[in-house]
């Protein structure tokens, strides 16, 4: 299958500066995601994944460099406007939750439904639930994050970032605080929306099992994208997906 890129991304750098001086984070980045394939972002503690996966979901904004998400320049762009891209069309869910703390679990899941609009309560409220009980917290909707394990707090902010229906989903390290079957079947829910829907996933992720289900492998050594093995990507645009 030869789609359309949904993320292009051409010379990414980032860079901050606090007061030891300037630090680079990403160097260099070329990557290319195809409509419906899945992604896995791997590499070690630091390298620059969570801050790359940030970039591609128009969550912070470069350096230098160009990121395109569904054909839209986000280089430049207001966050505004970058908030209005991905409303409704990108879900994400991050490495700290950040589940909200004085609203349910129901709620949380619900969220950005309602900040759509466009849907009543009680058919968000539908929606968010059958979500929630497929990925085993049926029981915990009314539940406030604070009264709930690191993995149920995970699974809530998943079902959150499923809800919309994204035609992206980004996720950091979606499974690192869960036990076995309960990763497996989490997974299980990425690739089946996935199939279902055409969603394009994007995962960070130190879970060989997780890693090994994608259809590309993109590996990150301090800030810079190296090919399969132990050779430098030496600037050549790698094509991710199939
Ligand atoms: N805003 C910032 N200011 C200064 N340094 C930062 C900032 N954001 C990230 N870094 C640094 O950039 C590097 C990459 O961070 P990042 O969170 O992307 O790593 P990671 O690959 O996701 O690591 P992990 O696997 O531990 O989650 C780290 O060394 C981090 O300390
Ligand atoms: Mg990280």
């Amino acid at each position: 299958m030869n789609s359309d890129p949904v993320i292009e991304v051409r010379g990414l750098c980032k860079r901050v500066t606090d007061a030891t001086g300037e630090l680079t984070i990403l160097d260099g980045i070329d990557l290319t995601v195809r409509a419906g394939s899945s992604v896995a972002i791997v590499g070690a503690s630091g390298s620059g994944k969570s801050t790359l996966l940030g970039l591609l979901a128009g969550l912070d904004s470069a350096s230098a460099g160009s990121v395109r998400l569904l054909g839209r320049e986000l280089t430049g762009m207001a966050e505004d406007e970058r908030a209005a891209l991905r409303n409704g069309s990108v879900g994400f869910v991050f490495q700290s939750f950040q589940l909200m703390p004085h609203l349910t679990a129901l709620e949380n899941v619900a969220l950005p439904l309602e900040l759509q609009g466009g849907m009543s309560t009680r058919e968000a409220f539908a929606r968010s639930r059958a979500l929630l009980e497929r990925v085993g917290l049926g029981q915990r909707t009314g539940h406030y994050p604070k009264l709930l394990s690191g993995g149920e707090q995970q699974r809530v902010a998943l079902a959150r970032a499923f809800v919309s229906r994204p035609s992206v989903l980004f996720a950091d390290e979606p499974t690192g605080s869960l036990d076995a079957a309960t990763g497996h079947a989490v997974i299980d829910l990425m690739f089946e929306m996935n199939r279902a829907t055409g969603a394009t996933l994007v995962l960070v992720t130190h879970d060989v099992d997780l890693a090994r289900r994608c259809d590309a492998t993109v590996t990150i050594e301090a800030g810079r994208r190296v090919a399969h093995g132990d050779v430098r990507d030496s600037g050549k645009v790698e094509e991710a997906g199939r």
